[in-house]
């Protein structure tokens, strides 16, 4: 088979752009090579997302103007080949694959097949096994760099699509993370995000997701390590506890609360009360206090009454989020949801919308606005320039984003700084000089 060239474009959420750099790793790893414009590419792959209606539409628009690269073969993953299968074959013209999260490891075989034959493929249905435990492509480039721990997903809560497109949740072996982790490091990256649909209910045989994170900090250099998404049924004071001793693993949790409503909270089949959230919250605050919490949350989930959006707003301002991912309802085929009557008008989860968005920004200019002044780090990852002067870019442990004059400063290191100013949710920080090294000079 001859070398192909490839190019891989990724919608969807953190686990869909670690699946695309396996993608991409499983072929060069025989032998094509991976280009950065469709233009050059014999094979397009898009990977696709089925989360909301708005997520499908997107990638379909997309897979439109692709198609119009003659020659090349064009090629549908993740969750929306997964969801809508061979009827995609009707949807794009001169679309030549299609394969679903759990079967890319016979992928690179297939696309071969179709690149030599021109004929269509589809790879469905892979329910099961498939962890994608090697990942050839760990020793790829890049400061922060994703790891799945976990696959899958079984808490089927009542809106969502992902458990029906990605299969049961299976956890991968604690030493091929290690290994992995160890090669993500070994190819220059200092932060590791470990991820799962809800990754602290990693279970390997005796190791759970405490004991895992403890191994990946003493066998590996990782700078710092951050988690997501977790649960709030999942969630234990051991996670904070764990982030109060080991500074490496980053004082920020992605905590999805969805709704602030009980009763629209046992309609999703969450399994949590707004009490016993905001009460994860105090208690995780009492063990890290400056804790950074950020979430996400559905408006005009099926009879949704302007009361309990009132208590979504209610819960918000209790939690005080740094930051939240904010969502209009939008039925799944499948899902429990899907049978009651998707009754909150568009106009009405537009305001609804639009109302929180406003509470959610303010929330995050008041926090970002008390850390003006702090000492804290940032990991550098990349450069800016405003105006006449470049900046080194990053993030703190907290996960905002920082700036920092660049002078000498390299990718890759974590510099102590002072928070100095805010600008448009972006702290302009000073590096800080050590005592030891102010010494020296
Ligand atoms: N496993 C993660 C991510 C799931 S998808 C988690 O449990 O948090 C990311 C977010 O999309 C969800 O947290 C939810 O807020 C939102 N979402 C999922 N299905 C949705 C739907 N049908 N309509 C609107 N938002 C949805
Ligand atoms: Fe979907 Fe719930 Fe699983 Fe997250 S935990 S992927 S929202 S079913
Ligand atoms: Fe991710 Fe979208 Fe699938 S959020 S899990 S790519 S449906």
């Amino acid at each position: 088979m001859s070398s192909l060239t490839v190019y891989c474009e990724s919608f969807g959420c953190q686990m869909n752009a670690y699946d695309s750099e396996i993608i991409a790793s499983l072929l060069e790893y025989r032998g094509h090579r991976v280009v950065s414009s469709p233009a050059e590419a014999a094979v397009i792959i898009v990977n696709t997302c089925s989360v909301r209606e708005h997520a499908e539409e997107r990638a379909i628009g997309r897979l439109h103007d692709l198609s119009r690269h003659a020659g090349a073969a064009l090629v549908v993953c993740g969750c929306m080949a997964e969801r809508l299968g061979i009827a995609l074959f009707e949807m794009i013209p001169g679309l030549r694959g299609v394969a679903g999260p759990q079967s890319y490891d016979r992928l690179p075989a297939a696309i071969e097949e179709t690149a030599a034959s021109g004929g269509r493929f589809a790879l469905l249905d892979g329910r099961g096994a498939t962890t994608y435990a090697l990942n050839p492509a760990a020793a790829g480039r890049g400061v922060s760099r994703y790891l799945a721990i976990t696959m899958g997903c079984d808490n089927y809560c009542s809106y969502c699509v992902v458990p029906f497109l990605r299969g049961p949740v299976r956890s991968k072996p604690p030493e091929t993370i290690t290994a992995e982790a160890a090669a993500l490091c070994g190819g220059g990256a200092r932060e590791i995000t470990l991820l799962g649909q809800n990754v602290i209910a990693y279970r390997h045989g005796e190791t759970d997701f405490i004991a895992l994170v403890e191994r990946i900090l003493n066998e590996t250099e990782v700078g710092r390590l951050r988690f997501m998404t977790s649960h709030p049924k999942d969630t234990t004071p051991r996670i904070f506890e764990l982030m109060a001793r080991e500074n490496r693993v980053c004082p920020h949790i992605h905590l999805p609360i969805q709704s602030g409503s009980n009763r629209i909270l046992g309609l999703m089949n969450r399994a949590y009360t707004k009490e016993r959230y905001l009460a994860i919250v105090r208690e995780a605050r009492a063990i890290v206090p400056d804790l950074a919490v950020t979430s996400d949350i559905i408006v005009g989930f099926p009879t949704e009454t302007p009361r309990d959006f009132d208590e979504t707003l209610e819960a918000v301002a209790a939690a005080r989020f740094d930051a939240a991912f904010t969502f209009k309802y939008s039925p799944r085929d499948g899902t429990a949801a899907a049978k009651l009557a998707d009754d909150v008008s568009p106009e009405c989860k537009r305001d609804r919308l639009r109302i929180l968005n406003e509470r959610v920004t303010a929330m995050r200019a008041d926090i970002l606005g008390s850390q003006v002044g702090r000492h804290t780090e940032i990991l550098l990852d990349g450069a800016v320039q405003k105006g006449e002067h470049r900046f080194r870019k990053g993030r703190t442990p907290h996960f905002r984003n920082a700036i920092v004059a660049s002078g000498g400063l390299k990718d890759g290191e974590i510099v102590p700084v002072t928070l100095k100013r805010l600008l448009n949710f972006t702290f302009e920080a000073d590096v800080r000089i050590s005592q030891n090294l102010s010494q020296n000079i």
